[in-house]
Formats: C-alpha cells, sequence, structure tokens
C-alpha cells in the first residue's frame, strides 16, 4: 500500500483526482489539507468534504491557507464554476471537518512516517511552502512530491500566456517550494492538454458507465468544459487527475531531470516557469519534469475510479 497525503483547494477537477485516489486498492489516503485557489478556502473544504462523503471515505479534511503567502487570492470561478463545482446544484455545505492547521498537518503526517509519505499537490503551493519554513526537514523525510503545476517543458499558459494558474496563483509559495530541496515531480499543464483531454468519444465512454461517479464527474466539468472549447480545446481538460495518476502509476510517464525556476514578478511574468533546459543557468537539477504521460493509462485508471 502506498501512502498518500493531498493538499488540495477542491473544484472540479481536484475532486475527480481525490476519487482516484480514495478509491484504488493500493493507495491509503492519510488526509486532506485544504489551500484556497479554485475558490475560497471555505468553499474549497465543502467541496472535499462532499466528495469524500460520496466516495464513502471516512479521511478528514484539514483547513489550510486562506490567502496566498504575499498576495491577494484571485480564483478561477470563471473556469470551475461559482461553487467551483459547476454550479450543477451539489449540496455543498454544512459539512464538518477535522479541524487543526493544514501546514501543521503535512509536518506532522510527514514526519510521523520518515520515507513513506507521498505529497500529491494539487492546488496553490502556500500551505506546502508554509509547512516546509516551518519544518525544513520534511523535504528530507517526505518520499515523494508530485505537484500538478506550471507548464512543463512545452508551454502554454492557461491564465496569462506563460503562467499556469497554481503557480500564478501563490508565485511566491511556488518559488520556495521549488527550491526546497524536496524530491518534486511536476506534472504541468501542457501534459493535461496534450494527454488527459476528455474529447466528445471519451466523454460518452464516461457517460457509458452510467454509475453515480461517471455522472459526479460530468456534472462537475460542466463549467469548464464550456470554457475549454471556448479556448478550443477539444473538450476539457483534468490537470489534477493526470498528476494524480502520475502519482499512482509513475511508470506511464517520461521526465527529464532539470532546473526550474518560478518567476515572482507581476505582469505577464508572474508565475512563470524559468525552464534550464540546457544547463545555463549552472544550476544543479532540483526536480523531475514529465514531459508525456500514456494517455491510455491515464484514462484506464480513471475509468477505474469512476465504474
Ligand atoms: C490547475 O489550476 C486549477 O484550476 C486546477 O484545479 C489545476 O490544479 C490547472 O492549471
Ligand atoms: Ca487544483
Amino acid at each position: 500500500m502506498r501512502r498518500f497525503l493531498i493538499d488540495t483547494d477542491t473544484a472540479s477537477d481536484d475532486a475527480v483526482a481525490l476519487v482516484m485516489a480514495l478509491r484504488h486498492p493500493d493507495v491509503i489516503v492519510e488526509a486532506l489539507t485544504i489551500v484556497c485557489g479554485n475558490v475560497g478556502l471555505d468553499q474549497a473544504v465543502q467541496n472535499a468534504l462532499y466528495t469524500v462523503e460520496l466516495c464513502g471515505s471516512d479521511v478528514t479534511v484539514h483547513p489550510g491557507a486562506r490567502q496566498p503567502l504575499m498576495r491577494t487570492l484571485e480564483t478561477a470561478q470563471n473556469v470551475h464554476g461559482e461553487d467551483g463545482m459547476g454550479d450543477c446544484g451539489l449540496e455543498l455545505s454544512g459539512r464538518s471537518h477535522a479541524g487543526g492547521r493544514g501546514a501543521d498537518v503535512i509536518v506532522d503526517t510527514i514526519l510521523g512516517a520518515p520515507g513513506e509519505i507521498t505529497l500529491v499537490a494539487l492546488g496553490p503551493l502556500t500551505n506546502i511552502a508554509v509547512a516546509y519554513l516551518r519544518a525544513p526537514e520534511i523535504a528530507e523525510a517526505v518520499e515523494r512530491v508530485v505537484v500538478m503545476g506550471g507548464t512543463g517543458v512545452h508551454g502554454p499558459g492557461n491564465v496569462s500566456p506563460m503562467a499556469e494558474f497554481n503557480f500564478w496563483a501563490d508565485p511566491e509559495a511556488a518559488a520556495i517550494v521549488v527550491e526546497s530541496g524536496m524530491p518534486l515531480e511536476l506534472v504541468g499543464w501542457d501534459i493535461s492538454i496534450e494527454n488527459a483531454v476528455v474529447t466528445q468519444e471519451r466523454h460518452d465512454t464516461i457517460r457509458a458507465l452510467d454509475t453515480p461517479l461517471s455522472a459526479f464527474a460530468l456534472s462537475i466539468a460542466q463549467v469548464v468544459r464550456r470554457f475549454a472549447l471556448g479556448i478550443g480545446l477539444a473538450g476539457d481538460d483534468l490537470p489534477d487527475p493526470i498528476a494524480m495518476a502520475h502519482a499512482i502509476d509513475p511508470s506511464a510517464a517520461e521526465t527529464t531531470r532539470l532546473h526550474v525556476g518560478v518567476m515572482v514578478g507581476d505582469g505577464p511574468q508572474r508565475g512563470v516557469m524559468e525552464v534550464d533546459r540546457f544547463g545555463f543557468s549552472g544550476k544543479e537539477p532540483n526536480l523531475d519534469i514529465v514531459t508525456r504521460y500514456s494517455s491510455d493509462n491515464f484514462f484506464g485508471l480513471l475509468m477505474d475510479s469512476l465504474g
């Protein structure tokens, strides 16, 4: 069994990634820590609690950062819906979380099981940066850190020409995490739009499963699907789920090891990944970046989780 700790700004694609982990037979999810991002913190907590309940899981949900480290929160409700879950009429209120502070839960979980925890980061990296600043020794103690963030070696951005939302939303946190020495594996938005697009054919295949979870996955994606079709994709893409697929089964990935920085300026450079493909910076590589993930493998894992 693998032990996952998941940090998430729970909205539509995060929720699908949670289903994949919570329902995988080889994965134990130790806890969910929540960060503001796609939606405000309280909404993200409720969205996570709803998803956990739907999966019949009793994993604990812990609220974390309400704001990015140094910036005002700018959500992605235009992409995921006002409630982050496609505005499809789900009852997303009134459930109780387990308390605690997200960053403390990250520190305690990792230090409580040195070498055993895979941390999966599906939102802005605020909670992870705070956890690292509080206890830098987590960088040595964590087994793997799989991050959905940045735009990989191919670009492009989804919130500005070159920046991806999770890095853009809290670039200072992302800059701290990429330089932390943690064993990072990065799955960027480029991988999502190349290998995880829900085309009409795949949409129909998911619908044909005809289960509560397949209906859930499609309903919560209805706003993001309109957005994605509007920008010219062949369907909505699933960035957090393909990052989760990599966390579950890294054998289907091609990766390269190099140095990446995160730009912390404003305007078009905010949150842009500085990818040193040819070693010009002279800096040691700091992460493994996924350059391709098998679509078949991804959709196989997805279908298994929704069935
Ligand atoms: C990332 O940003 C969010 O909108 C998604 O949940 C995903 O984590 C993609 O850029
Ligand atoms: Ca997310």
